[in-house]
């Protein structure tokens, strides 16, 4: 390249700099070690000495014009709001202030919810003070029943002389299944819901159980739901609740009193051990009998299961109650 060449292409690439990389590389490129006009300032002492007159002086002038091209056009970039020869990006987005955030069992209800909805569930509730009759009676937990022992509950106290109408009788639910019972008497199938809610259980607490804590009861009923449904249902709600990850599922056998079969299920992450979340089954005949359908007419599944258990999980919390304890320390890492 001669001279007007290389000062043509200079400025031509000069023009095309947005930041002072771009601005450096050019410089380096033309006046640098290994620069297109160095190469020439380089070659004139072996130049004859006419060409020297000639090229000598508007090599030299043309540096001079190449080193204020690149300063002006430096400044220009830092003045006009374009990337100053610092690191620091003026254009770099702001960062957002943060005024807190969800607690991690909102956090894990919001997904629970979105997902089912996703699937077309409706999401009910339900009460937390509850009749001894939704808690139990209903789900065919019979008053004499030793199945009532899987519960251990907190007694509202009872006016004088006792009420012995198990629908006056109050409680604390202590699980979310009675909303099963009070759904059905006043919706007709084919539907599927789920009930996330608050529950009690009169119980001494340790690093896996609280007196208070909040489960995710399901109800599908139709004219087939059956366990293939179900499986598939719960499969697909763990893979999107767990993000992806791989998951192992089990099913054992189990006893409810409110499903026939029951089944318990077991997932299983990578590396992990076989944990326990949540027990299902088919919905048992007394129970659509209690709530006013024909069995023959219906068939459907349910299940439960602990939100509370489910956030461990995911998170890697060691203990439940850290979730109602209040301390920064562990609200903070969320
Ligand atoms: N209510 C049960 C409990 O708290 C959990 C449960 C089991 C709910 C089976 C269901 C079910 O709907 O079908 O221990």
């Amino acid at each position: 390249m001669n001279i007007p060449e290389i000062k043509k292409s200079f400025f031509r690439e000069l023009g095309k700099a947005h930041d002072a990389v771009d601005i450096e590389n050019v410089r380096v490129a033309y006046t640098g070690r290994n620069g297109k006009l160095t190469a020439i300032l380089r070659s004139l002492g072996i130049m004859p000495l006419e060409e020297r007159k000639k090229t000598g002086p508007s090599a030299q002038a043309l540096r001079k014009e190449m080193e204020e091209a690149l300063k002006e056009k430096t400044n220009a970039l830092a003045g006009s709001g374009g990337r100053p020869a610092s690191n620091v990006d003026l254009t770099a987005p702001g960062k957002k202030f943060s005024r807190g955030h969800l607690h991690p069992l909102t956090i894990a209800l919001r997904d629970v919810r979105r997902i089912f909805s996703s699937m077309n569930f409706s999401v009910i509730d339900g009460p937390e003070i509850e009749s001894e009759y939704y808690n139990f009676d209903a789900l065919n937990v019979a008053s004499n029943h030793p199945a009532r022992d899987m519960w251990d509950t907190f007694w509202i106290k009872q006016p004088e002389p006792e009420e012995k109408d198990p629908r006056k009788h109050l409680l604390l639910r202590t699980h979310t299944s009675p909303v099963q019972a009070r759904f059905m008497r006043e919706h007709t199938p084919p539907f599927q819901i789920i009930v996330p809610g608050r529950v009690f259980r009169y119980e001494a607490t340790d690093a896996g159980h609280e007196i208070n804590f909040n489960q995710i009861e399901g109800l599908v009923v139709g004219k087939n739901a059956n366990l293939a449904n179900f499986k598939f249902i719960l499969e697909d709600f763990f893979r999107k609740f767990f993000k992806g990850k791989k998951i192992e599922f089990r099913y054992r056998p189990s006893y409810f009193p409110f499903t026939e079969p029951s089944v318990e299920v077991d997932i299983k992450l990578a590396g992990g051990k076989w944990l326990e979340v949540m027990g299902a089954g088919m919905v048992h005949p007394r129970v659509f009998e209690y709530a006013g359908y024909n069995p023959r007419d219906w068939q459907g599944f349910a299940f439960g299961m602990g939100l509370d258990r489910l956030t461990m999980i995911k998170y890697g919390i060691p203990d439940i109650r850290f979730f109602y304890s209040g301390d920064l320390r562990f609200i903070k890492q969320f």
